[in-house]
């Protein structure tokens, strides 16, 4: 196993000197090599022009696609690049064919800009959303999952590390019964790519949606989708332009063979380029040593937050991840959020409605958000357990 270089890696990230930065879950820190690939092409663009500066940089625009699949275990022409993972799942659950009846499974923890889409279909075309319950660890209970399916099942539709917490669901036990059944398998990795591992051939998922700017630390505005080649050639996107279809004849347009069918001409190149960055850097640390010192640093706050009067922890899941959610007698999520910041300290917190079915059935209220990354180090997480202890005295 390789060891990350956690002084070089932090010379990377000059703002981890000035934070105790812990919300990577939202938004992680560019390192500086993601932001002066960003740089550096809008600087192109200012002095040649935008159409100059991508023709001129294209080899490195297309090096991107070799990129994301690398990190994927994917082939380049299995990518589509987005502005985010929103687009870049929409784009292939609309493009999924729903009749009255069919069955969508999904987990207890589906992000709300998933399940609200799913009620959206189903309102549409009457198709039905199964929620698969947890078992009593919290994760998707697989025997459940085992005895739901059934011929009209059409879908399944899983996050694989909630917004609201640790929780990593068993995303390749998933993905075997989905084979098994020959049922589509879509997975929302947004939260975990960057964190762990992401292998689409292990997962054995279908197609995969997941951010630039969170655990990947690349730029806001950058996504990306993954469909796997035989499944990508059977989809047509919702929506089309002239660059995902040609337009070769006056009645006629020619879907693209590639992922890029899901794409649309116009792009931010510079956030491309920088995304590219973000990706080749975590490949060069290693995801194995990026999830083991994630896991290590998470698992350190939630011993640290085990002793502080008050503090539950919410994280569900045999083997919770980089994300530690919590909450405090006495004190509101948000307020925590915000005298922690004033100490320095950058967290977040998750509203009920991000993980509706979750938050109802545990009966959550607003919770903090605690991420931490492989550049943070034990000393910042013990600065936020002394916070909260502070916080729990007065
Ligand atoms: C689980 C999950 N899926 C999807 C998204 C959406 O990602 P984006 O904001 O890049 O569209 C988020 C964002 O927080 C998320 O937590």
């Amino acid at each position: 196993m390789r060891l990350i270089d956690i002084d070089r890696i932090r010379s990377d990230t000059p703002a981890a000197s000035r934070l105790v930065y812990l919300h990577n879950a939202g938004a992680a820190l560019m390192p500086t090599p993601v932001v002066a690939a960003m740089k550096q092409h809008i600087d192109l663009e200012s002095e040649i022009g935008g159409y100059a500066a991508a023709d001129r940089e294209s080899d490195r625009l297309d090096a991107v696609y070799r990129s994301v699949a690398n990190l994927l275990n994917a082939a380049p022409d299995e990518i589509a690049l987005m502005e985010n993972a929103t687009v870049a799942w929409q784009m292939a659950f609309y493009a999924l064919p729903f009749r009255a009846g069919d069955r969508i499974l999904t987990a207890e923890a589906e992000y709300a800009a998933n399940y609200v889409a799913f009620l959206q279909v189903a309102k549409r075309t009457g198709a039905v959303i199964d929620v698969v319950p947890s078992d009593a660890s919290g994760e998707l209970d697989i025997h459940a999952l085992e005895r739901m399916i059934d011929e009209r099942v059409k879908l399944i539709a899983i996050t694989w590390v909630p917004t609201n917490g640790g929780l990593v669901n068993p995303a390749a036990t998933i993905g075997r019964i989905a084979r098994a059944h020959g049922i589509p398998y879509l997975l929302d990795a947004c939260q975990a790519v960057g964190q762990m591992q992401v292998d689409v051939e292990a997962i054995g998922c279908d197609m995969l949606s997941a951010t630039g700017r969170k655990f990947l630390r690349g730029p806001r505005g950058t996504g990306f989708l993954y469909v796997r080649r035989p499944l990508l050639r059977q989809l047509e996107p919702p929506m089309i332009d002239h660059f995902a279809a040609p337009w070769v004849a006056r009645n006629y347009y020619q879907l693209r063979d590639d992922a890029r069918r899901f794409e649309t001409w116009e792009n931010n190149y510079a956030a491309r380029l920088g995304l590219g960055v973000a990706v080749d850097y975590a490949l060069a640390i290693g995801l194995d040593p990026i999830e083991q010192r994630c896991r290590m640093l998470a698992d350190r706050l939630r011993s640290g937050l085990a002793s502080v009067r008050g503090v539950t922890i919410r994280d569900l899941g045999r083997m919770p991840g980089a994300i530690v959610s919590f909450t405090m007698d006495g004190y509101e999520a948000d307020a925590i959020v915000d005298s922690a910041a004033a100490a320095g300290i950058t967290i977040g917190a998750s509203h009920p409605s991000s993980t509706r079915i979750d938050a109802d059935v545990r009966k959550l209220p607003v919770i903090v958000r605690a991420s931490p990354h492989y550049y943070n180090t034990e000393a910042e997480i013990d600065r936020l357990v002394e916070h909260l202890t502070g916080l729990a005295q007065q």
